[in-house]
């Protein structure tokens, strides 16, 4: 065996493209989409409606197949890496089944998988024991709900049981598509403490849906700005704030120009879009 080069990158988009439909009516839902992400770390995605957001992670989790460019997780195939279940998704509803409590729910991947010959691919980090996962819902203040059904829990209690089930493989992709929108401010909040908390423990690398600024910057190491009309990247910025970042950090004044750099590239891509002169 090679010694494993530590540079490659844990999700790799180069020229991707995905047209939905033909003809005149076919809409360029992603064009020329290159983005590296490095291993570990946390990346949101952040545009307006209809900018290729979902699509995108949808290329990355195997959902779809781009038309054109590549697209590659750990230098393999999203379907390759999906069927070696190295990638976690949680989708915006959290799709629990509603027969199951919630330790149920949150085993049934450990339990379908075991035995199943998990191979780990190269340059993945071996050796590491499957998480704990009544200790993760303990941690994540699920701990007197673990043998409620889904029905008996709110929205925000079902998205962390989501967050940990997608946890429970240790996937080395963890792809979340506005995982938290349907929920209230404060619980918001709360969940992207205790989701900053769960990535600290289980390092795994995120794709972060959201349209929310505030919530990019302070979740993200690097927030990748979209536009629409074709979907596209036209910003990459790296949040170069300390962490952890608690409540406190939302108020200074560095956390503020981020949002503000944010918000600036999102209007300009607005402004300059490629139909804002048409009819
Ligand atoms: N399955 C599909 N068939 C046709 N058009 C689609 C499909 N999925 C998404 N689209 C269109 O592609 C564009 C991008 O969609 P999407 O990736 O869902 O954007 P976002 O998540 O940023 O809101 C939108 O114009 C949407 O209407
Ligand atoms: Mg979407």
């Amino acid at each position: 065996m090679s010694t494993p080069a530590t540079t490659e990158p844990a999700i790799r988009l180069a020229g991707a493209r995905k047209v939905y439909g033909t003809g005149p009516g076919a809409l360029v839902a992603l064009d020329g989409v290159d983005l590296e992400i490095p291993a570990g770390r946390f990346v949101s995605v952040i545009g307006p409606s209809g900018c290729g957001k979902s699509t995108l992670l949808r290329l990355v989790a195997s959902l779809e197949r781009a038309d054109s460019g590549t697209v590659e997780i750990r230098g393999t195939s999203p379907e390759e890496a999906c069927a070696q279940k190295l990638v976690g998704f949680v989708p915006q509803t959290p799709a629990l089944l509603p027969w199951l409590d919630v330790l149920q729910n949150v085993t049934l991947p450990q339990r379908v998988n075991r035995g199943a010959g998990r191979r780990r691919l190269r340059h993945a980090p071996d050796g590491r024991t499957a998480p704990d996962l009544p200790r993760l819902l303990r941690e994540v203040g699920l701990g007197e709900a673990m043998h409620r059904l889904p029905a008996q829990l709110s929205g925000g209690m079902q998205q962390r049981v989501a967050i940990v089930r997608a946890l429970g493989l240790q996937p080395e992709v963890l792809l979340m598509d506005e995982p938290f929108s349907a929920l209230d401010e404060f619980t918001r909040e709360s969940l992207q403490e205790q989701l900053l908390d769960l990535w600290d423990e289980i390092t795994t690398t995120v794709m972060f849906v959201t349209h929310s600024v505030t919530e990019a910057v302070r979740l993200s190491d690097t927030v990748v700005v979209m536009a629409p009309k074709p979907g596209r990247i036209v910003d990459v910025i790296d949040i170069d704030l300390p962490r952890p970042r608690g409540a406190a950090q939302l108020k200074t004044a560095d956390f503020h120009h981020f949002e503000d750099l944010i918000r600036d590239r999102l209007q300009s891509a607005w402004r300059d879009r490629p139909t804002a002169h048409a009819a």
